[in-house]
């Protein structure tokens, strides 16, 4: 089967978060199952770009409202990645140093779509499959079926993943014009609310959608940012696919990342190893059990709270554990994450900004991961703490609830807890300073975390039966 992968991000080209991780395992574990699955993304101006060979592989142009931009496709050329992968380049629209933030980040994405159709429907065979991922992509579906141009790709079936239902790519009715001549008899798949909706389109025209959890699936019935009844009504063509993560990336016993390797026979040694060059380089004390947070610094992952419950914990529980973030997003919860430190030194410290390498170093030095997210569609930080034996701290929501059980219930191995309030994430701090004094306990849960298999090769296959449906 041919799936060509429709994404804004894909690791290591470019990430903002976990969908980058996804497109950059998918494809290669869908080539590894004996299928030839690709990628094709916006060229933006990152690292990787300069320190990789490209191929001009196609040249065209396509209009949008009264504008006429010229597009080239470039690809890889040595399949470093495992996929075949393929860039979008339309000057001055999308090669630019950040994936989002721009204020013309509609428009950027409406020509990477219809550059992405117009390069398909120039191919001279049709692939089986066109997977569209989140709502920067979600318009390629209606694309291929309703504008004129297009049409001869309509038999072609698509899937929308949705990675995040919080973002939906809305525009205003005036942007329609920039959608190549479209069949208007077709407004009502555009329309959500008064608005174009990008992701809506997709969930109505995509031939199978899925979420990255069944848990969140079935939340998004009740809470979707507006979508509810859509995804009620659309239920019958909508499935739970929980996200794997890339063991070839992230596996502490050849992350080329970490200070100090480790595997179940050396673990102990070596995640003490690795807590020890975190705490001295981020001056907190390493008998003490280290929590981190690593994640958008937004509301969906609870941020905001954590200045209070940093603060808190460390006043009332008396300072018996230190806290180490790692984040960038909302201005005014970095500013009050940055403020903090002024008066935790020495048992707190917040990184600003996005460091990949320190978050490797991060999962693997750390005892616990903090997520209390309020909405989390998979999660792949408390995946990748399993592996790296840092136990997960979570809110019991979406994927967090499919992938982690509290270790108060039978065979269970993190702490969970229910409200996204200051009172019960503190509570499961507690709990968690608790356990760390209890060393046979903790021994035995890093040992059994460790060898929770969440790698891609089930959910891949999973893929490939709902292409195949
Ligand atoms: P989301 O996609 O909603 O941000 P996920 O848990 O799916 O959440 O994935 C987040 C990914 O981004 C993980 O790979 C995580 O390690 C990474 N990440 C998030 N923030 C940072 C940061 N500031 N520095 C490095 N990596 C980060
Ligand atoms: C989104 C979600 C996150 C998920 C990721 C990859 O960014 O917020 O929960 O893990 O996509 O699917």
């Amino acid at each position: 089967m041919e799936i060509i992968h429709v994404s804004a991000e894909c690791y290591p080209v470019a990430k903002a978060g976990g969908l980058g991780d996804v497109v950059g395992a998918l494809p290669k574990y869908q080539n590894k199952l004996g299928h030839i699955a690709k990628v094709v993304m916006p060229m933006y101006r990152t690292k990787f770009l300069y320190e990789h060979s490209f191929d001009v592989v196609h040249k065209g142009a396509f209009g949008m409202a009264n504008y006429w931009f010229e597009y080239t496709v470039i690809k890889e050329a040595n399949n470093i990645l495992g996929f075949d992968l393929y860039l979008i380049d339309i000057n001055n629209l999308l090669d630019r140093e950040k994936v989002y933030g721009y204020d013309d980040d509609v428009e950027r994405f409406v020509a990477f779509q219809i550059a992405v159709v117009d390069w398909i429907s120039k191919w001279h065979h049709h692939p089986d499959i066109v997977h569209v991922h989140d709502h920067q992509a979600a318009l390629v579906p209606f694309m291929m079926q309703n504008c004129f141009a297009y049409r001869h790709l309509s038999s072609i079936k698509t899937i929308l993943t949705i990675h995040n239902a919080q973002y939906q790519g809305w525009m205003d009715w005036g942007k329609s014009q920039y959608i190549p001549d479209w069949d208007k008899y077709k407004w009502g798949l555009l329309e959500w609310d008064h608005t174009i909706n990008a992701l809506a389109c997709g969930i109505k025209c995509a031939a199978k959608v899925n979420t990255v959890s069944h848990g969140y699936l079935e939340e998004l019935r009740y809470n979707a940012n507006g979508l509810e009844s859509l995804f009620e009504y659309e239920r019958g063509k909508c499935f739970g696919i929980l996200n794997g993560i890339d063991t070839d990336v992230w596996n502490p016993e050849t992350d080329h990342y970490l200070e100090a390797k480790y595997g179940l026979d050396n673990f102990k040694e070596q995640k003490q190893a690795n807590k020890k060059e975190l705490c001295v380089r981020f001056n907190l004390d390493e008998t003490k059990p280290l929590i981190i947070f690593i994640g958008r610094l937004v509301g969906e992952k609870a941020a905001d709270l954590l200045p209070q419950v940093i603060g808190d914990s460390i006043y009332y529980m008396e300072g018996k554990m230190n806290f180490l973030v790692l984040g960038s997003g909302e201005k005014y919860i970095e500013d009050q994450l940055s403020h903090l430190h002024n008066h935790l030194f020495g048992y707190y410290n917040p990184q600003i900004g996005y460091n990949e390498q320190l978050s490797h170093r991060m999962y693997a030095g750390a005892d616990f991961l903090l997520m209390p997210s309020r909405v989390e569609p998979c999660g792949l930080n408390q995946m990748y703490s399993l592996r790296y034996g840092t136990i997960p701290i979570v809110r019991r929501t979406g994927g967090l609830q499919d992938t982690v059980k509290d270790f108060g219930e039978e065979g269970g191995f993190g702490i969970c807890f229910n409200v996204d309030s200051v009172g019960d994430i503190c509570n499961a701090i507690h709990r968690s300073v608790e356990l760390y004094a209890e060393h046979k306990k903790m021994h035995h849960i890093i040992k059994q975390i460790m060898q929770i298999d969440h790698s891609w090769e089930k959910s891949a296959e999973i893929y490939i039966n709902l292409y195949n449906s």
